[in-house]
C-alpha cells in the first residue's frame, strides 16, 4: 500500500522517539465489530440514543430500557477481539523507553491486546456501580434489575456527558502530552472536549502529532501534524514495519 511521505517521515519519528503517547478513539476498535459514535451507518449517537443513554439524566427517566442497553452493549465489546490496530499499539509499547496509551474507549480491548496500564478518560463498561452505596459488580454480574438495594440506581462504570473526568486519569493524560515527543491520534473525532485538548497540548509543547483516520475532515493540522489517511488495522502495523523493520 502507498501511503506517500508521511508514513516514512512518521516511521522516523517513532524510531528516534523516547516518549510516545498513544490517543485513541471508537475508530481504533471499529474493525473489531464495535460501532463508532458519530462515524458509519451505525453509529451509536442516534438523536434519540443521546437523550437516552448519553447524560445521567436520560439514563435515570429511561432507567430500565438505559441500563438493558449499557449491559448488551458490555456483553458485545466481551465478545468481539482485538484488531491489528490494538496489537500494533501494545508492540509500540514494547520497542520505545516509555509508551502511554490514552483511550476514550470504553470496551477494555487495548487491555485484552495486551497494553498494560492505558489511561481510560470516559471509564469502563467493566464494572456497574451504584453511586449512592458504593455498590460495585463486574458487568457479567450485574443485577437483572438497575434498582439498588440501597434506594439508588445501579449505572455503568462510564463516563456520561454532563459528568466529570476521572481527575487522576486526566491530568496523567495532559502531563503525558505535555511531555511526550510524538502523540499518535488514531480513530477518533477529536471533537469531544476536554479529550481532544491532549493533540493540542501536545502539538503546543513541540511534539510531533499523528493523526491516523480513513476520514481527515476536522482534524488537527498545521505545523508539526503529520495527517495519515487509512485504517487503524492497516497503518498502524505498516508504521512499525517501517520503523523496525
Ligand atoms: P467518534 O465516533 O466521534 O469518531 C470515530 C472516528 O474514528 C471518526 O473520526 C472515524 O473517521 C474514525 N474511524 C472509523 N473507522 C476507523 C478505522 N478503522 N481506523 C481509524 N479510524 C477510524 O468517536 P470518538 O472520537 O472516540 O464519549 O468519540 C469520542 C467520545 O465521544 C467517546 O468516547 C464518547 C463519545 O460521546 C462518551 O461517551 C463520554
Amino acid at each position: 500500500m502507498h501511503y506517500g511521505p508521511a508514513m516514512h517521515e512518521v516511521a522516523t519519528l517513532l524510531r528516534d522517539a523516547k516518549h510516545v503517547v498513544v490517543f485513541t478513539g471508537a475508530g481504533i476498535s471499529a474493525e473489531s465489530g464495535v460501532p463508532t459514535y458519530r462515524s458509519g451507518s451505525d453509529g451509536l449517537w442516534s438523536r434519540q440514543n443521546m437523550e437516552r443513554y448519553a447524560n445521567p439524566r436520560g439514563y435515570q427517566r429511561h432507567l430500565d430500557d438505559a441500563y438493558a442497553w449499557y449491559r448488551a452493549r458490555a456483553k458485545g465489546v466481551s465478545e468481539v477481539e482485538p484488531n491489528a490496530g490494538h496489537h500494533a499499539i501494545a508492540r509500540l509499547e514494547t520497542l520505545v523507553d516509555r509508551c502511554d496509551v490514552i483511550t476514550q474507549n470504553v470496551d477494555n480491548l487495548h487491555f485484552r491486546a495486551g497494553s498494560r496500564g492505558t489511561i481510560e478518560l470516559h471509564g469502563s463498561l467493566r464494572e456497574f456501580r451504584c453511586d449512592g452505596c458504593g455498590f460495585r459488580v463486574g458487568w457479567e454480574s450485574a443485577p437483572d434489575s438497575p434498582r439498588c438495594a440501597c434506594g439508588d440506581v445501579i449505572r455503568p462504570g462510564v463516563v456520561m456527558f454532563e459528568e466529570m473526568l476521572p481527575e487522576a486519569a486526566f491530568s496523567a493524560a495532559r502531563d503525558a502530552a505535555v511531555e511526550c515527543d510524538v502523540l499518535i491520534s488514531v480513530g477518533t473525532s477529536n471533537q469531544v472536549w476536554p479529550a481532544r485538548e491532549l493533540p493540542a497540548l501536545a502539538q503546543a509543547s513541540g511534539a510531533a502529532v499523528v493523526i491516523v483516520n480513513p476520514d481527515l475532515t476536522e482534524q488537527p493540522e498545521g505545523r508539526g501534524v503529520h495527517q495519515i489517511a487509512g485504517l487503524a488495522g492497516v497503518v498502524l502495523p505498516a508504521l512499525l514495519q517501517m520503523a523496525w523493520p
